[in-house]
């Protein structure tokens, strides 16, 4: 295979929120099928993800779990495709995965390295990212596996109007607990509880998170499922429950900040409550992801879980669309497209 291969690399490194000024558009050639060493796979891209920890990535090394992006380097993202050459033969060619790749259109996978995941033939690309992607799969982990949310629990989830957040709320309904989302516009808050079937809603623009939560959830919060960290974090800490759970989903209200942002003080709170608070990765539960895909896609088929994908359009806007996430201008998961016909196709019904 021949032809142009365009990518954006990481040409400054950001000081507060990345600006498209941070990446520059270079040509380069597609990879040659035959230079692909063992366990290596050419994904051609129809989609990608924007998530905020990509912003973290885009910092000097020292303090993320992936490598940090090397200045001049196309930059990394969670990204969907085709496969259309392969060293590996778990993944043939004509398979679509998502895996983590790279701001390019075409991209060599370490897939001995990377996470890489056949979609199945009754999703599209765009489904295989969003209601069952790597977002919806971390609050499933987070809300059943580290929250332990039970049946009659209160659970209180910043960030609740995105991506992770509306389907680990919406997880937590289905199992019968009372769920109070925080978010940051009345319109926001609105979508919550009349479409995502949210008890209620805080807005943390304009309200006192702290005081809304006591007022409620006056019997205490059992379980938090934060996403934003500071002084969210830091309200729920002072209303949570006896035997409560924080789960640290993420900590994005620090995200563009160039030194740590206060944490949470009062930890005698934890102590008296004997509560357990416990971050977690994804990658921490790769065994249990194929059911918990299943599990979330069957929730969707049958209308309990509802799920919306903000798609922007074009290769060429990657960098202009990632600054939405820390604008909050998203309305779900944002995604961005590169090839709508193979992005939106379903090979059976
Ligand atoms: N642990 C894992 O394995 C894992 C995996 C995936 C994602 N995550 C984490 O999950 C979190 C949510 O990611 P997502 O992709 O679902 O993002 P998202 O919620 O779709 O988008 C980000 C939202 O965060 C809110 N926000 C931005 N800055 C904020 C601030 N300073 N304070 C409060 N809210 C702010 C904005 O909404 P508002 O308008 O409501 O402010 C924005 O729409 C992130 O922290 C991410 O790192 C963790």
């Amino acid at each position: 295979m021949t032809g142009l291969n365009r990518e954006w690399i990481l040409s400054s490194r950001p000081s507060g929120s990345a600006r498209p000024e941070d990446f520059t558009m270079r040509d380069t050639e597609v990879p040659d099928a035959d230079s692909l060493s063992p366990g290596q796979i050419l994904v051609r891209h129809s989609v990608f993800l924007h998530a905020p920890t990509m912003r973290n990535w885009m910092d000097a090394p020292g303090n993320n779990y992936y490598p940090s992006v090397d200045l001049g380097a196309p930059m990394l993202a969670t990204s969907g495709g085709d496969v259309v050459a392969s060293a590996d033969e778990r993944f043939p060619v004509g398979m679509r995965v998502t895996t983590i790749g790279f701001w390019q259109e075409y991209s060599v996978i370490d897939a001995t390295v990377m996470p890489v995941r056949p979609v199945r033939d009754d999703m599209t690309l765009v489904e295989a990212m969003g209601p069952v992607g790597m977002n919806a799969l971390t609050a499933y982990m987070g809300m059943i596996e580290v929250g332990q949310a039970k049946e009659g629990e209160t659970v209180v989830v910043s960030g609740a109007a995105g991506s992770t957040g509306s389907v680990a709320g919406q997880i937590a309904r289905i199992l019968g607990c009372r769920v109070i989302g925080i978010a940051g516009s009345s319109q926001k808050c609105g979508y919550l509880t009349s479409e995502l079937g949210f008890d209620a809603a805080i807005d943390y623009r304009t309200e006192d998170v702290r005081a809304r939560m006591a007022e409620l959830a006056p019997g205490g919060i059992d379980v938090f499922f934060d996403n934003v960290g500071g002084a969210i974090l830091q309200a729920a800490v002072e209303n949570i429950a006896k035997f409560g759970r924080i789960v640290l989903c993420g900590q994005i209200s620090g995200y563009d900040a160039s030194t740590p942002v206060p944490g949470p003080s009062n930890m005698m709170r934890l102590v008296y409550g004997s509560v357990r608070m416990q971050g977690f990765l994804l990658g921490d539960y790769e065994a249990k992801i194929p059911a918990a895909r299943d599990q979330l896609w069957e929730w969707v088929a049958s209308g309990r879980l509802r799920h919306r994908e903000d798609v922007r359009e074009g290769f060429e806007n990657l960098p202009a669309t990632f600054g939405d996430l820390s604008r909050g201008a998203n309305e779900g998961t944002l995604l961005v497209v590169t090839d709508e016909e193979r992005a939106f196709h379903r090979p059976t019904a």
